[in-house]
């Protein structure tokens, strides 16, 4: 059995507040992940899913930023309300939340790709 089944990183990268592309820790992405990790402990899954924090994943403009693995699926502008959604349709029931997902083609798992 692997280690852990699925890697939740959030961004908590911080940037001068007068930084012009902003950044997630100012929106509150430690917030989010503290409620992943506490929701995760609370339902018995942190034997199998962590989450971690993250520095700048380049998706500045959609932050909050949250990047799930293995499925390499990026959620935008999560807040504290949508880590429940989260965990219980995508971690727990492998059903990624389409609603969350950054709509920019960049950030789906198949761009740059040829079908
Ligand atoms: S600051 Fe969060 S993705 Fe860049």
């Amino acid at each position: 059995m692997k280690r852990f089944e699925k890697h939740i990183f959030v961004c908590e990268n911080k940037r001068p507040d007068s930084d012009p592309r902003g950044c997630c820790l100012n929106k509150g992405g430690a917030l989010v992940r503290e409620k992943f990790k506490k929701r995760i402990k609370e339902l018995g899954l942190n034997h199998e899913v962590r989450a971690n924090s993250a520095g700048c994943m380049d998706a500045c403009e959609y932050g909050i930023t949250v990047l799930v693995y293995p499925e390499q699926i990026w959620y935008g502008s999560v807040t504290i309300d949508d880590v429940e959604e989260i965990i219980q349709s995508h971690i727990i029931n492998n059903k990624p939340v389409e609603k969350f997902f950054i709509k920019d083609k960049r950030f789906h798992k198949d761009a740059g790709t040829k079908s």
